[in-house]
């Protein structure tokens, strides 16, 4: 990817996606995380802090080696045993059944074969196993669907590949996830284009 998206791109996310209101996001999706859990996208492990005492490990799949340098402290820091276990999404290295939960938040923006992710963390859940969520993405306006068409590209190019216009639910139910509950809203303090979140739970049938 090059210094700018080996380097300093995951040093802006550990700071940027640290905010007061990234962190409640945080905690509303990790609610009721349990068991063996897979996070996508694990980043610099700004999630760690909000996992519940009923999670017993987690595996973490980020491709990013600063990324992973930088959750080093967070993961000192907790009683969860973590493992990087994986550097792509689109290809686990997990058996079938492996999970009773997966995490993904503010990842399937970015992952460039979502729909191949999404299969693969179906395969890897258990039978009735849930993804917890936390994404932006199409906006339920068509007014701000238009703009996030319009500068797609650029933040395409500014940020690793992130996608402003991806249909979160869709592309969940697409993969054959059900959906438990899902909050669409727009997050406070940024442009509408960037902040329609798409926060919930699937269920793996
Ligand atoms: C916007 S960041 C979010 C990071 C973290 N989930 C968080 O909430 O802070 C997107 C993350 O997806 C990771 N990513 C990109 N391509 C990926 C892939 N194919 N599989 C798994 N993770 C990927 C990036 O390295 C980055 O850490």
């Amino acid at each position: 990817m090059g210094i700018y998206g080996d380097h300093v791109l995951p040093r802006l996310i550990n700071v940027g996606c640290n905010t007061k209101v990234s962190r409640e996001q945080r905690a509303r999706v990790c609610e009721g995380l349990a068991g063996e859990v897979v996070e996508i996208g694990f980043g610099s492990g700004l999630n760690v802090p909000h996992y519940p005492g009923e999670v017993h490990r987690v595996a973490a799949v980020e491709p990013a080696d600063i990324g992973w340098k930088l959750a080093s402290k967070r993961i000192a820091e907790t009683a969860t045993p973590i493992e990087r276990s994986g550097l792509d999404g689109q290809s686990l290295p997990f058996a079938d059944d492996s999970f009773d939960a997966a995490l993904s938040t503010w990842t399937m923006c970015t992952i460039p074969d979502i729909d191949a992710a999404l299969r693969e963390l179906r395969r890897v859940l258990k039978p009735g196993g849930t993804l917890h969520f936390v994404e932006h993405g199409l906006a339920p306006d068509e007014e701000v669907r238009r703009w996030q068409n319009r500068l797609n590209p650029v933040q395409n190019r500014l940020f690793g590949g992130c996608n402003l216009n991806r249909p979160t639910v869709d592309l969940l139910r697409g993969a054959g996830f059900e959906i438990d509950h899902v909050d669409v809203y727009y997050e406070k303090g940024s442009p509408k284009f960037l902040s329609a979140q798409t926060l919930g739970v699937a269920r793996s049938g």
